[in-house]
């Protein structure tokens, strides 16, 4: 056996509670930024903010946190926050000073160059799969990635077509080194994990979004068309295929479809989890754009977003931000055919669920002890 039990056995159980400490670690750190660092003194708020997104700063003005401190340093967070006061109260001392690139703690830093720490880079050389599945999971959710590998995430799951799948995770916060090892091991058995070397945070999910488009972008720009999805989702794979993306036609080009919110904007109080500042989007509306927890986009339209990201100031809410990168290109979303991405959990009902592409709130667990029923053939639904 290529992997060696004893080491596993140890550390997972060990993981599991510095895991979980971490999580609270973490949330603590998180909140920082929050409560001293946005509407401290000379920090420009609401109207001496100009213009429109383009001069948040453009391509070259990234100005994130470069110290030393790699990914899984805590204390990273409070720097960040720290120099990033440090150098907006410099430049109210000095007047003469030119102003520094500022940029929000919660506008994740970029264009950056993130590394990637694992990758899977020769998967589509022999195929260009119908469907590339990007997941949205944390680096320590190895029971999550466990129970979606066997239930919507198979790839096996629509015959004749091909899909590929791979998990999206970042650095964790406070345990990224110890989880380095167990996520290594994960990768080699499964060969299905993407790991870039930013912090893995709430913040930061956009830069997690566009490492999937990075990774299409570079190794698989002939995939058909690419899902994203959250982990806490019931996914119907065959009905998303068969019944919207008809694997018997051509491609579908610069096409994106989910469950799409128009009219919507940025939430400007700091109680929301949703909070975006206006130094981070200043306009008052959002394009439209599909949710989060799952949306798919043609392949070709996966890449042209990685490319427009390059260019613009990015936003802390992932789906919205890829609603901007569509305007940004002069494009829209598509709307798909009523119910089938349900924002708000549905009882399981497998008539209904197999004429639907997603229901939010179903967690991994259980969707586990659904999914047999789910595929068994005891309840015949109406045609
Ligand atoms: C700004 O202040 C710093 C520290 O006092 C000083 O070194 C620097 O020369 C000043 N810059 C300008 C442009 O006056
Ligand atoms: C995926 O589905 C196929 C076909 O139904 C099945 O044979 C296979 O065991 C499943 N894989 C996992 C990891 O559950
Ligand atoms: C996002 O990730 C970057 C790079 O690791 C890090 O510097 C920054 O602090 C993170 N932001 C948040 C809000 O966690
Ligand atoms: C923001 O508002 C400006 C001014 O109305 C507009 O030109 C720009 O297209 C808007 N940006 C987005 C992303 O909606
Ligand atoms: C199918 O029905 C039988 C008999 O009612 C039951 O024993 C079995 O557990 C059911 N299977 C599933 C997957 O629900």
């Amino acid at each position: 056996m290529r992997f060696p039990l004893l080491p596993r056995a140890l550390l997972l159980p060990a993981l599991l509670s510095l895991a979980l400490l971490g999580v609270r670690v973490q949330q603590r750190f998180a909140g920082e930024p929050f409560t001293d660092g946005p509407d401290g003194p000379g920090v420009p708020d609401g109207p001496a903010v100009p213009g429109g997104p383009g001069v948040l700063g453009g391509p070259g003005v990234s100005g994130g946190p470069r110290g030393p401190g790699g990914p899984d340093v805590p204390g990273a967070i409070r720097a960040a926050a720290f120099q990033w006061q440090a150098s907006s109260s410099s430049s109210s001392v000095n007047g003469t000073a030119k102003p520094p690139p500022t940029r929000h703690p919660l506008q994740p830093p970029y264009p950056y160059p993130y590394r990637f720490l694992l990758n899977e880079p020769h998967k589509c050389r022999e195929r260009a799969p119908f469907l590339v599945l990007l997941v949205a999971t944390e680096p320590a959710d190895t029971a999550g990635r466990s129970a979606i590998r066997q239930t919507w995430g198979n790839e096996s799951s629509v015959p004749g077509v091909s899909v590929l799948r791979l998990f999206l995770t970042g650095v964790h916060p406070v345990f990224g080194g110890p989880l380095r090892r167990v996520l290594e091991e994960e990768s080699a058995l499964h060969c299905d994990i993407l790991q870039q070397d930013f912090l893995d945070t709430y913040h930061n999910l956009t830069l997690k979004t566009l490492m999937g488009m990075e990774w299409v972008s570079r190794h698989c720009p002939d995939a058909a068309y690419v899902v994203k999805a959250d982990r806490d989702v019931f996914l119907n794979l065959p009905y998303l295929v068969r019944r919207l993306l008809q694997p018997q036609l051509p491609p579908k080009r610069d096409f994106m479809t989910g469950y799409i919110y128009r009219d919507t904007g940025p939430l400007r109080s700091k109680a929301y989890k949703w909070y975006v500042p206006r130094q981070v989007y200043p306009n008052d509306t959002y394009p439209p754009y599909c949710g989060g927890p799952a949306y798919v986009l043609s392949g070709d339209l996966a890449v042209k977003v990685y490319a427009v990201a390059q260019t613009l100031p990015l936003l802390n809410m992932e789906d919205s931000f890829v609603g901007v990168c569509l305007h940004a290109l002069g494009l829209s979303v598509t709307s798909s055919p009523w119910g089938a991405f349900n924002m708000h959990r549905l009882p399981y009902d497998k008539c209904r669920f197999s004429k639907l592409v997603m229901v939010h709130h179903y967690q991994p667990e259980e969707v586990l002890t659904l999914w047999p029923h789910f595929q068994g053939a005891n309840v015949t639904c109406p045609r």
